[in-house]
């Protein structure tokens, strides 16, 4: 899975020679998975054809404020909204020097102002211009204000010179990038995450098992890794790439899957119950392919642990989250379910008729006791994301919770 899927990342290019690189950047942006939208200032269009980026990003780049078509297609304020990351590259002395000082003279800078997503700018200017006070200055007030700072390098310069100011290359902003999403909000805790079907075996070549493509699992332990976490992902048969930095075991059975997370859920803070386990199997799978018969078929059917519920009934449960997959009365069974397996959370999202499995996007409705937060359908990868923000604030709660509870034992003991 790519480290930026379904991250969508306005790229502002303003007027440098390394204006080039950014035709290079846009496309390791979406080899890594990135949505691109272009904004580029007039001087940028001097250096690199609007068409060139056009072409690479796959979307109408933008140039003018008071251009009536692109407002129409995606208005500023909407483009604002729209970003996940705003990143400019190149960034020059001059569009620095108008950031920090808050102008709004063209739709770039514009943009900058509008725009509650992350800021990064890339610097790319002659040495004597990046040590000089005024640009130093500049950029000291951009990170006071939370701007992140990608580079300078430092090398041979377009000008001839030598020094501080080169543009980071294309693959080394891409992965600066990936890193400045990355948070600390879950150091030091260990996350488990079920994800996929199980196959419950009827004989060693026929078995019975479900749609789940796994997806949102895979994208639940990509972004509690992304937060810090250490991450370990319990999978059933998928076709994902396993997520970068992230502990897959591989299962096949409920049965497997049930020993295995049960074996790592002692030493985990958070687990997150995503996978589609089969709810019954054949007690005894035939050894030998099973004969076509005459008459029909019957298979008798045993129930399969609920692991979900195994974990959140341990003495020192881990902060339990589960999925309802449901059909019909989604509030009312997501609810009981929660309390019925004794959940800290639970996340209920619509399947059937075309929703739910094996699709790309999904929505949902979460719950915890004396709460809930409704997630709009959006692609999986960014839902894991809101998810995993919900989890790590209610966990950080019942943590403190906790604390307080132990403290005022201590006190009466
Ligand atoms: O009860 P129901 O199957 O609808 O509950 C769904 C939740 O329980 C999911 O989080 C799923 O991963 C988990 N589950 C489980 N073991 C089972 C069946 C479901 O952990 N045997």
């Amino acid at each position: 899975m790519q480290s930026l899927s379904d991250k969508r990342i306005l790229l502002g290019i303003t007027g440098g020679i390394a204006a080039y690189k950014s035709a290079e950047l846009t496309r390791r942006l979406r080899d890594h998975g990135a949505e691109v939208r272009v904004v580029m200032t007039p001087a940028a269009t001097e250096f690199i054809a609007p068409l060139t980026l056009q072409a690479l990003s796959g979307n109408p780049v933008h140039t003018d404020l008071l251009d009536h078509e692109a407002e129409a297609a995606m208005g500023h304020i909407e483009l604002a909204r729209w970003a996940d990351a705003v990143v400019v590259a190149p960034a020059t002395a001059n569009f620095i020097a108008r950031l920090s000082n808050g102008l709004a003279d063209d739709l770039l800078s514009t943009l900058c102002l509008a725009t509650a997503a992350p800021l990064l700018i890339a610097p790319a200017m002659n040495r004597q211009m990046w040590q000089n006070p005024a640009t130093q200055e500049n950029i000291a007030r951009l990170q006071a204000r939370g701007v992140t700072l990608l580079g300078p390098a430092s090398g041979a310069q377009a000008c001839g010179e030598m020094g501080p100011g080169r543009l980071l290359e294309p693959e080394e902003l891409a992965q600066a990038i990936i890193s400045a999403g990355r948070t600390n909000q879950l150091a030091g805790v260990s996350v488990l995450v079920s994800a996929g079907p199980t196959r419950e075996f009827i004989d060693p070549v026929r078995y019975l098992s479900n749609r789940s493509s796994g997806r949102m699992g895979y994208a639940v332990a990509r972004a509690a890794e992304e937060a810090g976490a250490a991450v370990t992902l319990v999978s059933g048969p998928v076709s994902l790439a396993a997520p970068a930095r992230v502990k897959v075991v591989e299962v096949v059975s409920a049965g497997q899957m049930h020993d295995e997370v049960l074996a790592a859920a002692p030493a985990t803070d958070i687990f997150v119950s995503s996978a589609a386990v089969a709810d019954y199997r054949t007690g005894n799978a035939a050894g030998q392919k099973m004969k076509k018969k005459d008459a029909d078929l019957l298979l008798r059917l045993e129930k399969t642990p609920d692991i979900l519920a195994e974990v959140a009934a341990l003495d020192r449960p881990p902060f339990t989250v589960g999925f309802a997959a449901e059909t019909e009365n989604l509030h009312d069974n997501a609810k009981k379910k929660l309390k019925s397996k004794n959940l800290d959370m639970i996340a209920a999202n619509r399947v059937g008729n075309g929703l739910g499995f094996d699709r790309e996007e999904n929505a949902l409705e979460v719950f915890w006791t004396g709460g809930s937060e409704s997630l709009a359908t959006a692609p999986k990868e960014k839902l894991a994301r809101q998810l995993v923000e919900i989890i790590i604030a209610r966990y950080r709660e019942k943590s403190l919770e906790q604390q307080h509870r132990t403290r005022v034992k201590d006190v009466q003991d």
